[in-house]
C-alpha cells in the first residue's frame, strides 16, 4: 500500500488552469462551441461577501459519461487571483457511476483495470459540502454548485454548512482563517457530508449528537482527479474537529465484491440501512497507462430492494400494522402468508425476527419452498410485465405539491416545450361547480394524446392529492403518479416566503387568479400565507401519498431552471423510456426562458366572492393570434389550456360513443342482481369481485376499424368532432360533447366471458343527424372475465344470442331490465391512447 501512505501534493499550473477555463467557456451557451463536442457547460458567477466573484462550472450528470472532457470534476469553482491568474478554488470528486452503469464499471473491467487498496464507505445521503481557502485568506464553504448566496437569499445548504464548520473549528480552538490557510497550502478542497436532521430529513435518521459535517475526502485542486487516502482524511478531520466517516479496507477486488453482495443481502451495515457503497481505488486505461484515483459506487438494487420490502412488511405484521407495499405485489403477498403461517406455528420466531434474528433464513426458507431464487422472481415479474417501472412510457401524471409562486406553471410550460407533454392548470377552469372533478376529467382527456400530463394545481393538502389520484385512477387505473414535491421545511418558511412573494409580486397580473398588479399586496400575501399554513408535506408511509410511484423533491427557493433539471434527470433515471433524447443544457435554458417570457394566461378571472369571470383581454387574444410558431410556443400554450383544433385533428380518433353515467349503471346493476339466485348472479359477482366491471360505460356508435366500411358515417362524425372543438371558446377539452342521446336499457346478456346490455338509442344531433350504432346490436359492454377478453367480443356474444337464444344449452344468460330505464348519454369522439 506504499503509494497511499503519504499525502499527495501538486501546485496548480496557472497555464493549465487557464486552458481549462477556456475549454469550459467554449462549451457554455455564450461560447462559440456551445453544445458542440457533445457536452455543454453551465457557468454561474457568485459574488462573495467581500465583493470578489467565483465561477461555478457544471455539466449535466449524463454528460460525464462522455469521453475527452476537459475535466470530470462534479463541483468545480474557479476565480481570478489578486495577481490576475486563473485558479481552481474548489474541486469535487470526479463524477462516479454505479457498477454496470458504464463500460468502465462493468465488473470484468473493474477486476482487470483497478488496483487496491479499496476503501469502501457507506454511500452517505446528506448533502455534499466543499471547503477551501482562497488567496485572500478567506474560507469558502459551498455546496456542489452554489456558494450559498443568491441575491439576498442565503441558500440553505452552504449557509448551514458554514455554521457547522464554525462549530467544529471552535471545538478544537481553531479559526476559519487557519483552515483557509492550511487548505490553500495543501492546494486542496475538503469534501464533507452535511448530516443535520434539524435542517432537512433524508432517508436515514441522524440523531442530534451525530449531526454535523462528516469529512470524507480531500481533493487536490487540479483538473485531473487526485485525492487523499482515507487514513489521512481521518487525521485531518480529527485535527479540525470534524466527524469521520467509517470505511472498510480491502486489498482484493474479489473480496470487495463478495463483501458488497453480502451487505446487499440485508441492506443494512453496522445496524444502519444503507443505500449502497462508494468504492475508492485506482484505475488505469491500459497496461502501460498511469494509475489514477478512481471511484465507483455500488447501489443496492433488486432483488435486494424486494427483500428489504419483505423485512419491513414482516415487521409491520408482527406489530399488528398493515403491511404497505407497492412493488412485487403477488410474491410479497405469498411471502407474507408464508411468514404468518410460520409465526403461528413457531412461537418465539416473531420476537426473534423483531430483534433482527432469522430475517434471512425466513426469506430463504420461503424461497427454497418455492424452489426459486430472488433473481428468478424479478426475471419472471419482468417477463409478465408486472415489474415494469423501468418500462413506463405513458400514463404518467405529474402532481405538483406546492404553494403559490413556487414555479409550478413555469416548470410545467418548460416540460411541455421540451417534450410536448400535456398540461392543465386548475386556474383555467371557468366554473365554480365540481372544480375538482373537472380538473381530473381534463387531465384524463389530455392523457389520451399525451404520455405524460402535468396536473398544475398546488395539491398542497392530502385531501387534494387523494381526490386527484382517486378520480384519475377510476378512469385510467394504470396511471402512475409522480409527485413534484416542493419541500417546505418549517424552519425554512421565511426563505420560501421571501422567494415566492418576490416572484408573485413581480409577476403582477400575468396570472388567471392571483393578480398582484391589481389586487392589494396584502391581500395576495394573505392568500399565499393561507397555502403555506395549510401545506402538508408528502409522506409516502401513509395514504394518500403512498399512491405515488415516485416523489421528486424540489426546492421552492431554487430557480425553476434548477428544479427542471432535477425533474428531467429523475424521470430519466426512473423511467428511461419516457423520453428518448436527453435535452442539453441549452434546451433546458431555452425551455425555461420560453416559460418565463413568452407565456400569458389565456383567461383571467376573479375567484373572490362576487368576482366576475373576465374573457381574455383584447391584447391577450391578439398576442395569441399572432403567435406564429405553432409547433413550439403554441403547442405549449395550447396543450396547457387544451389541444388546439389543428392539433387534435391530427390526433387519431379511436371511436365515437355515447358515454353513460357510471354511477347510475352500477346502481341499476346492483338492483337487478340483488334478488337473483346465486347461479344467475354468479358471473356478475365474479366481475364485481375481480374488479372487472368497466370503469366507464358507453355505447359504441362506431370504431375507427369500421371506417372503411362506413366512410360517410365516419367522415360525418369526424366533422362534427372538429366543429365541436373549434366552437369551444377557451378551447379546453380534446374530447368535447357532440350532442346528447337517450339510451334505453333493455336486456342484460352474458356468458362466461363477457356481459353487456342491449340498448335502444333515441336522439339526434343539432344538425338533425340521428345517432346510430354501426354494430348489429347496439349495446354497452359491462365487463369481461379477464384482460385478454376485449369488449368488442360483445358483438359475437350478441350474434350467438340472436341465433341460438339464451338458456342452459347455449350457456348464455339473459335478464330483462324492467321499468323502461332511459339514461341521458353524452356523444363524444374518443382519441386513441398511446
Ligand atoms: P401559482 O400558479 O400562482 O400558484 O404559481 P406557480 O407555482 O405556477 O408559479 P409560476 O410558475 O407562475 O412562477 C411565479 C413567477 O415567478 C412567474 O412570474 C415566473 O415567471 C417567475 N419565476 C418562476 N421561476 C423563476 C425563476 O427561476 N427565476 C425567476 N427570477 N423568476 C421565476
Ligand atoms: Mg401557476
Amino acid at each position: 500500500m506504499a503509494h497511499r501512505e503519504t499525502a499527495p501534493y501538486r501546485a496548480q499550473d496557472p497555464h493549465e488552469v487557464k486552458q481549462l477555463v477556456q475549454a469550459l467557456s467554449l462549451h457554455t451557451k455564450k461560447g462559440k462551441g456551445g453544445g458542440k463536442g457533445g457536452f455543454s457547460v453551465k457557468k454561474s458567477t457568485f459574488v462573495r461577501p467581500n465583493g470578489r466573484s467565483v465561477d461555478s462550472w457544471r455539466m449535466q450528470d449524463w454528460d460525464y459519461k462522455k469521453e475527452h472532457l476537459p475535466t470530470y470534476a462534479r463541483g468545480l469553482f474557479t476565480y481570478t487571483t489578486l495577481d490576475g491568474k486563473d485558479e481552481i478554488a474548489v474541486r469535487g470528486y470526479d463524477k462516479f457511476f454505479n457498477y454496470e452503469e458504464v463500460r468502465k464499471t462493468e465488473w470484468r473491467n473493474v477486476e482487470e483495470h483497478t488496483r487496491g487498496p479499496y476503501e469502501l464507505s457507506v454511500k452517505e445521503n446528506g448533502c455534499i459540502i466543499f471547503i477551501a481557502g482562497l488567496d485572500d485568506g478567506t474560507l469558502m464553504v459551498c455546496s456542489k454548485h452554489s456558494t450559498g448566496v443568491r441575491g439576498d437569499v442565503a441558500v440553505s445548504h452552504a449557509a448551514v454548512g458554514e455554521r457547522w464548520v464554525e462549530r467544529h473549528l471552535k471545538s478544537v480552538g481553531k479559526t476559519k482563517e487557519q483552515l483557509a490557510k492550511k487548505l490553500r497550502e495543501m492546494n486542496a478542497t475538503a469534501v464533507a457530508e452535511l448530516c443535520d436532521d434539524a435542517f432537512e430529513e433524508h432517508v436515514l435518521a441522524y440523531a442530534p449528537e451525530t449531526a454535523g459535517l462528516y469529512l470524507h475526502g480531500i481533493n487536490l485542486n487540479l483538473p485531473e482527479f487526485v485525492t487523499y487516502p482515507g487514513h489521512l482524511v481521518d487525521k485531518f478531520a480529527e485535527e479540525w474537529g470534524m466527524k469521520k466517516v467509517m470505511y472498510v479496507m480491502e486489498d482484493d477486488i474479489k473480496k470487495v465484491r463478495s463483501f458488497l453482495e453480502h451487505v446487499a443481502e440485508t441492506g443494512s451495515y453496522n445496524g444502519r440501512d444503507t443505500e449502497g457503497f462508494v468504492i475508492r481505488c485506482q484505475s488505469r486505461e491500459g497496461d502501460n497507462s498511469p494509475w489514477q484515483d478512481w471511484f465507483f459506487k455500488y447501489k443496492f438494487e433488486e432483488p435486494y430492494l424486494m427483500y428489504r420490502q419483505w423485512r419491513e412488511c414482516t415487521k409491520a405484521i408482527i406489530s399488528g400494522r398493515p403491511p404497505r407495499f407497492k412493488k412485487h405485489k403477488k410474491i410479497t403477498e405469498e411471502y407474507l402468508l408464508y411468514a404468518r403461517r410460520r409465526f403461528a406455528r413457531e412461537p418465539g420466531l416473531s420476537k426473534q425476527y423483531n430483534q433482527n434474528h432469522g430475517i434471512i433464513s425466513l426469506r430463504e426458507d420461503f424461497l427454497s419452498e418455492r424452489g426459486l431464487k430472488g433473481s428468478d422472481i424479478i426475471r419472471q415479474e419482468m417477463e409478465n410485465g408486472e415489474y415494469e417501472s423501468k418500462d413506463v412510457k405513458n400514463n404518467v401524471v405529474l402532481v405538483p405539491v406546492a404553494t403559490i409562486g413556487c414555479g409550478k406553471t413555469t416548470v410545467a410550460l418548460a416540460l411541455v416545450k421540451l417534450f410536448g407533454w400535456g398540461h392543465f392548470q386548475n386556474d383555467n377552469i371557468e366554473s365554480r361547480q365540481r372544480r375538482p372533478q373537472k380538473f381530473a376529467e381534463a387531465i384524463c382527456a389530455l392523457m389520451t394524446p399525451h404520455p405524460v400530463v402535468i396536473a398544475d394545481r398546488n395539491n398542497h393538502q392530502k385531501r387534494e392529492r387523494e381526490q386527484i389520484m382517486a378520480d384519475i385512477s377510476n378512469q385510467i387505473p394504470e396511471t402512475k403518479f409522480v409527485a413534484l414535491h416542493y419541500v417546505h421545511e418549517r424552519n425554512n418558511y421565511n426563505q420560501i416566503r421571501q422567494a415566492t412573494r418576490e416572484r408573485v409580486l413581480a409577476r403582477g397580473d400575468n396570472h388567471q387568479t392571483i393578480q398582484a398588479g391589481s389586487k392589494g399586496q396584502d391581500e395576495i400575501i394573505e392568500i399565499m400565507e393561507g397555502f403555506m399554513h395549510r401545506f402538508q408535506p408528502v409522506d409516502t408511509s401513509d395514504a394518500p401519498d403512498d399512491q405515488f410511484d415516485l416523489v421528486i423533491d424540489l426546492d421552492p427557493i431554487a430557480s425553476s431552471r434548477e428544479n427542471l433539471e432535477v425533474i428531467v434527470e429523475k424521470l430519466h433515471n426512473e423511467y428511461p423510456g419516457i423520453f428518448s433524447d436527453m435535452p442539453t443544457a441549452e434546451d433546458l435554458d431555452a425551455a425555461i426562458e420560453f416559460a418565463m417570457n413568452d407565456y400569458e394566461p389565456s383567461i383571467k378571472m376573479d375567484l373572490s366572492k362576487g368576482g366576475k369571470w373576465a374573457k381574455p383581454t383584447q391584447q391577450n387574444k391578439q398576442r395569441q393570434n399572432q403567435n406564429q410558431n405553432p409547433s413550439q410556443s403554441e403547442a405549449s400554450v395550447s396543450s396547457s389550456n387544451a389541444v388546439s383544433a389543428t392539433k387534435s385533428r391530427a390526433l387519431k380518433l379511436e371511436y365515437f360513443s355515447v358515454r353513460l353515467p357510471t354511477q347510475r349503471i352500477n346502481s341499476i346493476l346492483a338492483a337487478i342482481f340483488k334478488d337473483q339466485d346465486p347461479n344467475t348472479a354468479r358471473f356478475y359477482r365474479q366481475l364485481e369481485q375481480s374488479r372487472r366491471l368497466q370503469p366507464e360505460f358507453h355505447v359504441t356508435l362506431m370504431h375507427r376499424a369500421s371506417a372503411p366500411q362506413y366512410p360517410e358515417a365516419w367522415d360525418k362524425l369526424t366533422q362534427l368532432h372538429s366543429q365541436a372543438i373549434e366552437s369551444q371558446s377557451t378551447n379546453k377539452y380534446p374530447e368535447p360533447e357532440l350532442g346528447k342521446c337517450n339510451v334505453q336499457l333493455e336486456r342484460l346478456v352474458w356468458d362466461s366471458r363477457i356481459m353487456c346490455i342491449v340498448v335502444r338509442l333515441n336522439g339526434s344531433s343539432k344538425e338533425g343527424l340521428t345517432w346510430e350504432s354501426v354494430n348489429a346490436v347496439a349495446h354497452v359492454t359491462l365487463g369481461t372475465a379477464s384482460k385478454d377478453i376485449k369488449p368488442k367480443e360483445s358483438n359475437d356474444l350478441l350474434q350467438k344470442w340472436l341465433r341460438d337464444g339464451s338458456g342452459e344449452q347455449t350457456g348464455i344468460g339473459e335478464l330483462t331490465v324492467r321499468g323502461s330505464v332511459v339514461l341521458e348519454g353524452s356523444v363524444r369522439g374518443v382519441l386513441q391512447r398511446f
